[in-house]
């Protein structure tokens, strides 16, 4: 293990943030859920388009805008966070800890909730020879908002589901609640239910983009019986199926809803991105007037989507709804400074 490398000692916890805070009735509500200071919008809003590549097949395309949930907590970050953090700021005390590659979308928006919420996290990342180099926009970012980054070697974090390796990191970093990569532990995925039943009643097929498989085990166990959940995934290996099954046992006992993956649309595998997918995740965003998509997750969502509607997947009359799970980052996202 390498030792821990931050830009300050992480913080000590604090209120959240002035512009965070809900005034008046609101703080009851903040007294019972230490997270509705940060205002989540729930329902995230469903938004119809109108594409070509959908109507010419009959089928209908709406977009399920979890990216708007929080700034600073897009899309399925929220929603997986959400019970964890929960978790950390009732106990008062502990910290959250967690892992992430050295571009985690998952590990800033962790950051991100320490920072308004006043909780100590602590970021393991993977790769050591990181530690001695000037921290990537990402990190940097991450390290800002007062997370403690500790750099391990890729033989120590393919440990990172150990019991025995949680337990060296809580002698080292005290008391921590340790949340898996991507999130997607029970807590996440029972709340992941939460983001199929908002899709009750609205779609015949709700599809989202897969890593861990946490967002897909959730939301298909939150469906009605009539509806069912398409993941795709971004990453190749064939996995996935095993991953949900497992991740659905684990939160809810057993299989939950109908569902299945779609494993050809990842193009390479993790984060590899095409010319032809850059373009036709720029283009979409055009079309529809969209913010820039996240590509290495929702663009290959839609793109696999625009292909299914071609093979005829989706019957004539249909609705399809594609979750927007998260959101392109810059280093200079003014987002991320909200609430300071
Ligand atoms: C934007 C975005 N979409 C989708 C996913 C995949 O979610 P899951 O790991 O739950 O399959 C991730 C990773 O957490 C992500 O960052």
């Amino acid at each position: 293990m390498h030792g821990p490398r931050d830009a300050r000692e992480p913080h000590e916890p604090r209120e959240a943030s002035g512009s965070y805070v809900a005034p008046g009735p609101g703080e009851a509500q903040a007294a019972r859920d230490p997270l509705a200071a940060l205002a989540p919008r729930l329902p995230s809003p469903l938004q119809e388009v109108a594409d070509e590549r959908f109507s010419r097949h009959g089928v209908r395309l709406l977009l399920k805008r979890d990216d708007l949930i929080h700034p600073a907590l897009p899309g399925n970050k929220w929603r997986k966070l959400a019970p964890n953090l929960r978790a950390v700021a009732e106990t008062g005390h502990r910290r959250l800890l967690t892992f992430g590659g050295a571009y985690s979308n998952h590990l800033r928006a962790t950051a991100a909730a320490g920072r308004l919420l006043g909780l100590r996290t602590v970021g393991v990342v993977r790769g050591e020879e990181l530690a001695d180099r000037p921290l990537n926009p990402s990190l940097a970012r991450c390290a800002r908002d007062g997370m403690l980054l500790h750099f391990v070697s890729r033989s120590d974090y393919r440990r990172r589901g150990e019991p025995a390796f949680h337990e060296a990191l809580r002698a080292r970093f005290g008391d921590c609640l340790v949340v898996p990569e991507g999130g997607s532990n029970a807590a996440a995925v029972r709340e992941c239910a939460l983001l199929g039943e908002e899709l009750r009643g609205h779609t015949d097929v709700a599809a989202v983009a897969c890593g861990t498989g946490g967002t897909l085990a959730g939301m298909a166990a939150g469906l009605s019986p009539g509806q069912r959940g398409i993941g795709v995934a971004v990453l190749k290996g064939g996995f996935l199926p095993g991953e949900v099954r497992g991740l659905q046992r684990e939160a809810f006992g057993g299989a939950r809803g109908r569902w299945q993956v779609e494993e050809r649309f990842h193009g390479g595998g993790y984060a590899k991105v095409s010319g032809r997918l850059a373009e036709f995740a720029a283009d979409f965003a055009e079309r529809h007037a969209l913010p820039p998509l996240d590509v290495v997750y929702v663009g290959k969502l839609l793109f696999a989507l625009v292909h299914l509607a071609a093979e005829g997947t989706f019957r004539e009359g249909s609705t399809v709804t594609a979750v927007v799970t998260g959101r392109a980052w810059s280093p200079d996202d003014a987002h991320d400074d909200d609430g300071e």
